[in-house]
């Protein structure tokens, strides 16, 4: 492992960081929406969706994949395993309103790519910033705690279930 990896192997610092870096991203895009008043100019919408893709799926699919089976293995006691159901379904909520919502828009794009409807489509932006803020809130209060006391072993589990990071 290189000296370039070895934070981000971390799952305390990986989730952290990305939770901050979306977070600011998501919180940018809200504001400057505000700032416009959805009004004339809309926000580049393929590279939102590209973004959606590269960082919100991904950082899903890590937790999904590599962090949540390990507490589970740490920590098997009711209410984790109930927290962790709750995140999962909140992923899967969450991909499917941004799915639904790129399928939706590149429709309305397609059709009249002048005047679509911006103002509707401002609101399920901020609504969609609105919902993925909520999940990282809801897991810098309750996941976090239990990523941060199992710490040490979780290291060990999320390195072992990383292909590639042991070299
Ligand atoms: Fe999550
Ligand atoms: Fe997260």
């Amino acid at each position: 492992m290189t000296v370039e990896q070895a934070p981000y192997a971390d799952p305390i610092y990986r989730i952290l960081s990305d939770h901050t870096q979306v977070s600011e991203w998501l919180e940018n895009l809200r504001d400057s929406m505000d700032l416009l008043h959805c009004g004339g100019t809309r926000p580049d919408y393929l590279a939102l969706e590209s973004y959606f893709r590269r960082n919100v799926r991904e950082h899903f699919l890590y937790e999904e994949n590599v962090v949540f089976p390990a507490i589970e293995t740490l920590e098997p006691e009711v209410a984790v395993v109930e927290l962790l159901q709750r995140l999962r379904r909140d992923h899967a909520e969450i991909l499917s309103d941004v799915a639904g919502f790129f399928g939706r828009l590149s429709r309305l794009l397609l059709r009249d790519p002048q005047t679509a409807e911006t103002h509707q489509i401002c609101e399920e932006v901020r609504r969609l910033v609105e919902r993925i803020l909520d999940h990282a809130r809801l897991e810098d209060r309750e996941l976090i705690p239990i990523i941060k006391r199992s710490r040490v072993h979780l290291k060990d589990l999320v390195e072992d279930a990383s292909p590639g990071q042991g070299d």
